[in-house]
């Protein structure tokens, strides 16, 4: 699918790619950046052109090697229900800040955090061993404004979230495992953008649009 190749172009190049998951899931496309990309053009780019939550996704390894549990697992609270109408579960784990931040919300903020979290993403992934929860804890702090996601310990195997999604398209690409998604939600309705107007956003702003089926069909 050459949707596919021009998504894999861009992802290589550090460019964003617009990602529809599947109609039956959520229905969503997210912009999706490697993460090791995201400057403070691309938070803004996210936050005014997309609007939902900036989350960064980390492989199941990686998540690990943090010591990030799913947030879910993590929390012992009567509201803990983890069981969202579309898929068997979410895939957040806990927000986080790098040290070096100030409030953690603004642009510089969060590009430095995201940043972060990938160069953190690629030393576990060189060496995974080498890298440890006390490490993670030197470096960023929680409760932050960067939410992490752990990809499914299966890849797409296991789940075809964006999450997923965008981590098979980092690993494609030999990108650290690390990917930054976030909504796009329509500014007239506030309902999350019809596949057609994401489409013709990307093809507006010459961004690589591609279907989640495609990357499933092509990563399979
Ligand atoms: C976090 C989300 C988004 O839907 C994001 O795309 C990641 O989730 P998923 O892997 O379930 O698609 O809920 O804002
Ligand atoms: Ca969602
Ligand atoms: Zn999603």
């Amino acid at each position: 699918d050459e949707s596919v190749g021009r998504a894999l172009d861009a992802f290589r190049a550090g460019d964003p790619v617009c990602v529809h998951d599947f109609a039956d899931r959520e229905g969503e496309t997210d912009i999706v950046y490697p993460a090791g990309a995201v400057d403070e053009g691309a938070v803004a780019h996210m936050r005014n052109d997309a609007g939902g939550l900036i989350c960064v996704a980390v492989g199941d390894p990686v998540a690990d090697a943090f010591g990030l549990p799913f947030l879910a697992d993590a929390l012992d609270h009567p509201a803990v229900d983890d069981d969202p109408d579309y898929d068997d579960r979410s895939s957040f784990s806990l927000p986080v800040n790098h040290r070096e931040t100030f409030t953690g919300i603004t642009d510089e903020d969060r590009a430095r955090t995201i940043v972060e979290l990938a160069g953190a993403a690629a030393a576990v992934d060189a060496d995974p061993g080498g890298y440890s929860p006390e490490d993670f804890a030197t470096e960023f702090r929680a409760p932050g404004h960067v939410h992490v996601l752990r990809g499914d310990r299966d890849g797409l195997g296991g789940r075809t979230g964006h999450t997923e999604l965008g981590l098979a398209m980092a690993g494609a690409v030999g990108a650290a495992p690390a990917a930054v998604v976030c909504e796009m939600l329509d500014d007239e309705t506030g309902a999350a953008l019809a596949p057609a107007d994401a489409e013709a956003y990307a093809t507006r702003r010459d961004i690589p649009y591609v279907e989640g089926a495609a990357l499933v069909e092509a990563f399979k």
